[in-house]
């Protein structure tokens, strides 16, 4: 059955570590936990079998026992090789009541530093659900789509009738793709079809995975509804912003230990994810110059008191490199080439492609070198030396351990709020992308005041009319941006 103890961690002893930080971590997650004291007798996702596709990290933790709380089967894996916590995934795989010799926990397949095959291997298996009629899940929770991902594409070759061949390939990842998916239309004919014919929606989690929603729906192979987590307010205002301004300095800091006060740093994307960036490394003492292509974030960057360059202009001179833009080829071979002695470059967008890997690999004569596991030098010809920290995927998670704990309760709080949603309500969601309504993104605000000792001032009637809103709100229009 789906709730047999089926899943690959790195070291189940590793599980009571992994426990300690779950219940340290629950009490910094008031939305979650609030969540869960909530919905704890209407369980509302019973009957839900969710794979979940997200870093497997303590927090992630906390959201899977309240998806289960709330009722839900559920399989799990990560969303980058680099990103699992050992002790959250061993601590799940065995559960709060289980042992390492006797783990009860659920299905979860992530460790730190897998491969490509063993990523997708891992992303197949959060998908595969031995006891259900379809095979598969009936909703989604993702964190860049790639467990969407795989299901459309499975779903779009069964239908051509055939997957085209891995040689056809353009990069190392699509060709594992096309490799897993011959691999299991081989297995199991019409696997993807049959598992995806219960789905009932998925949620994203970034910036990344909504990005390729939209753009399923407007090509009109979107399958089934999304819940657009990302774009509430209290996801992608808070997450991206104080979220990477925690961890884009964890991520150095434990990478490199390199004093950040007094260097200049290049921060390539001034969106939510570049604003909390620019500040923790402002706030640190470097002297922070920002890249940009849009006229608004750029105006912003400025009036914030930074400057506003081109990567071309500083690449010789700034010490430390951060790209934040989901957008690919931002800093180059050429670029690195060009970078002084012990230059430090990283990524903190969802994707690999920001930074060229790949032509950093081709140049002549370049030595790649291990610092340690996602530390490396890559020395060139004149014996300069460049530090790439996690090969060029998110450094947060990577060499750090992604988010702290309270800031990721708004985002969960939203991730959970959303399955409900899709889940219980499913014939008011026609196949297409929403957002989660304002009084729900107020709620999640609301459900972390109280830890923080806000005194949120109340709205008397007559204010409430002269503004045009209800006492209990919500309080801003749809179109209001924060
Ligand atoms: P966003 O869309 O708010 O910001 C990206 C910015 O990059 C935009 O202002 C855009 O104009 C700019 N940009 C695009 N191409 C550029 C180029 N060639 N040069 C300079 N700037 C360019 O997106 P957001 O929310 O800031 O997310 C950025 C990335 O970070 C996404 O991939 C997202 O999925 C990821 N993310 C990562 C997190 C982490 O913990 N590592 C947390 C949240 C999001």
């Amino acid at each position: 059955t789906a709730t047999s103890p089926d899943f690959k961690v790195a070291d189940l002893s590793l599980a009571a570590y992994g426990r300690k930080e779950i219940q340290l971590a629950e009490h910094e997650m008031p939305g979650l936990m609030a969540i869960r004291r909530e919905y704890a007798e209407a369980r509302p996702l019973a009957g839900a079998r969710i794979t979940g596709s997200l870093h497997m990290t303590v927090q992630t933790a906390v959201l899977i026992e309240t998806l289960t709380a709330l009722g839900a089967e559920v399989r799990w894996a990560s969303c980058n090789i680099f990103s699992t916590q050992d002790h959250a995934a061993a601590a799940v795989a065995v559960g709060p009541e289980g042992t390492p010799d006797a783990p009860g926990g659920i299905p979860v397949f992530a460790w730190k530093g897998e491969t490509l095959e063993e990523y997708w291997w891992c992303t197949e298996q959060a998908l595969t659900w031995p006891g259900a009629d379809t095979g598969g899940p009936n909703m989604i929770l993702d964190d860049g789509g790639d467990a969407t991902l795989l299901v459309h594409k499975g779903v779009e070759f069964e239908k051509d009738g055939k997957v085209p061949s891995p040689d056809t390939a353009e990069s190392d990842e699509e060709r594992v793709i096309l490799q897993l998916l011959t691999r299991t239309v081989a297995e199991t004919p019409q696997k993807w079809t049959r598992l995806s014919s219960e789905i009932r929606g998925v949620t994203e989690e970034t910036t990344t995975g909504v990005h390729r929603l939209y753009e399923m729906h407007q090509a009109g192979t979107l399958l089934f509804p999304a819940i657009n987590v990302n774009d509430s307010v209290t996801k992608s205002k808070f997450d991206n912003k104080y979220g990477c301004r925690h961890s884009l300095v964890d991520g150095i800091n434990r990478a490199t230990d390199v004093l950040i006060g007094g260097k200049t740093a290049v921060i390539c994307g001034y969106g939510d994810v570049g604003k909390g960036c620019a500040e923790s490394l402002r706030a640190q003492g470097a002297r922070v110059i920002v890249t940009e292509i849009d006229p608004i974030c750029a105006l912003q960057a400025a009036m914030d008191g930074y400057q506003v360059a081109r990567l071309e202009d500083v690449v010789e001179t700034a010490d430390i490199f951060v790209t934040a833009t989901g957008n690919k080829d931002i800093i180059l071979a050429e670029h690195m080439q060009r970078m002084k002695h012990q230059a430090i470059v990283g990524n903190i967008g969802h994707f690999d492609n920001e930074i060229d890997m790949a032509g950093l690999a081709k140049l002549p004569g370049v030595v790649k070198d291990e610092v340690k596991p996602q530390v490396h030098t890559w020395t060139f010809p004149d014996g300069r030396v460049l530090i790439v920290l996690s090969e060029g995927r998110l450094l947060n998670l990577g060499n750090a351990t992604g988010h702290p704990s309270f800031v990721m309760s708004n985002s969960f709080a939203n991730q959970t709020i959303a399955q409900i949603e899709l889940f219980t309500k499913t014939s008011e969601y026609p196949t297409g992308v929403y957002v989660l309504p304002k009084h729900l993104d107020e709620k999640v605000a609301r459900l972390h005041l109280d830890a923080l000792g806000v005194r949120l001032t109340e709205l008397r009637p007559d204010q409430a009319s002269y503004i045009g809103v209800k006492v209990e709100g919500p309080y801003k229009p749809d179109h209001y941006r924060y």
